[in-house]
C-alpha cells in the first residue's frame, strides 16, 4: 500500500534521513519506533508532502507521490496526525472537526461520519462546543485523530499519539486505534517506546539516527521482549532521558 525506497531527506546541511526503505501493507498496523531526533517526524512529513526528499521514492497504492502537494496526498487517503496535534486552541471542538472535512463535498456522508467519530470518542460529543484550548492533552489527541478520520484516510499516520499522556488515557487512544484498524483502516504509528507494540503491531521498524536498524514482523516479534531489549539495550538511554 505504501512503499518507501532509499529515501534521503536533509535540512540544509543536516542529513535527517540517510536512506530508508519501508513498507506498509493494506490493513496492517506498522510501528516505527526510535529515540529523540531519529528522524521519525521527518519521515512522516516527507511522506505527507510537507518536506521534499533529496533522493528515493515514495509510492502509495502504486502511484508515485513524492513531490506532490500535501492536499493531493491527503486526497488520496494518506492522512497525517502530526506531532503536537496541531489543534486550533481558539476554535471549538466542532470547528476543529469541521477543518477535517474541508476537502470533502459529500455533505450527507460527512454528517454520518461525524456521528461515528463522536461515538468513537464520546468525550468529544460532551465537549463539542467547548474551546479546544480547555481540553486535556488526551482529549486534544482524540480530537486530532477524530479530525484526521473525517479526512477519510485509507492509511493514517500518527506521530507519537501517547506523547505526554497518562497510561489510562493512552489506553483509550489505543482502544480507538484498534477499533479503526478492525474496521479496515491501515495505520502507521510512531512512538518512542516499545510499550504498545506487541499487542497491536503487524510489523515494527526501529529507527535511529536517520536509518532503520531493525525490522521485525509479527512472527518474529513474539511477546516483544526481545525487541524491547534490543531497543533499550543501546538506544534506551536517549529514550529514557526524553522530557516531555
Ligand atoms: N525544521 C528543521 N530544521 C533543521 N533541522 C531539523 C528540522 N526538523 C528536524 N531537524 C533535525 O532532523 C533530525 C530528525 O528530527 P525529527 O524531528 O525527524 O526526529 P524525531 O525522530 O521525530 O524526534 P522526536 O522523537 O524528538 O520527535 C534531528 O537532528 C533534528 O534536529
Ligand atoms: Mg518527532
Amino acid at each position: 500500500m505504501l512503499k518507501v525506497e532509499e529515501l534521503k531527506v536533509s535540512y540544509g546541511r543536516v542529513s535527517a534521513i540517510k536512506g530508508i526503505s519501508l513498507e506498509v501493507q493494506e490493513n496492517e498496523v506498522v510501528f516505527l519506533i526510535g529515540p529523540n531526533g531519529a528522524g521519525k517526524s521527518t519521515l512522516l512529513k516527507t511522506i505527507s508532502g510537507l518536506q521534499r526528499p533529496e533522493a528515493g521514492s515514495i509510492a502509495f497504492e502504486n502511484a508515485a507521490i513524492s513531490g506532490q502537494a500535501p492536499e493531493e496526498i491527503c486526497r488520496r487517503g494518506l492522512v497525517l496526525v502530526p506531532e503536537g496535534r496541531h489543534i486550533f486552541g481558539t476554535l471549538s471542538v466542532a470547528e476543529n472537526l469541521s477543518l477535517g472535512t474541508t476537502i470533502r463535498d459529500d455533505r450527507q456522508q460527512i454528517r454520518a461520519d461525524l456521528d461515528e467519530v463522536l461515538t468513537l470518542f464520546p468525550i468529544l460529543r460532551e465537549r463539542y462546543s467547548s474551546t479546544a484550548v480547555y481540553l486535556s492533552g488526551g482529549e486534544q489527541q482524540q480530537l486530532a485523530i477524530a479530525r484526521a478520520i473525517l479526512q477519510k484516510p485509507r492509511l493514517m499516520m500518527i506521530d507519537e499519539p501517547s506523547l505526554g499522556l497518562a497510561p489510562l488515557v493512552i489506553d483509550q487512544v489505543y482502544d480507538a486505534l484498534r477499533k479503526l484498524n478492525a474496521k479496515g483502516m491501515t495505520l502507521l504509528v510512531i512512538e518512542q517506546s516499545t510499550a504498545r507494540v506487541a499487542d497491536l503491531a503487524s510489523r515494527v521498524y526501529v529507527m535511529r539516527n536517520g536509518r532503520i536498524v531493525l525490522h521485525e514482523t509479527k512472527a518474529s516479534l513474539g511477546d516483544g521482549t526481545a525487541l524491547t531489549e534490543a531497543y533499550f539495550g543501546d538506544a534506551g538511554h536517549a529514550a529514557e532521558q526524553r522530557v516531555h
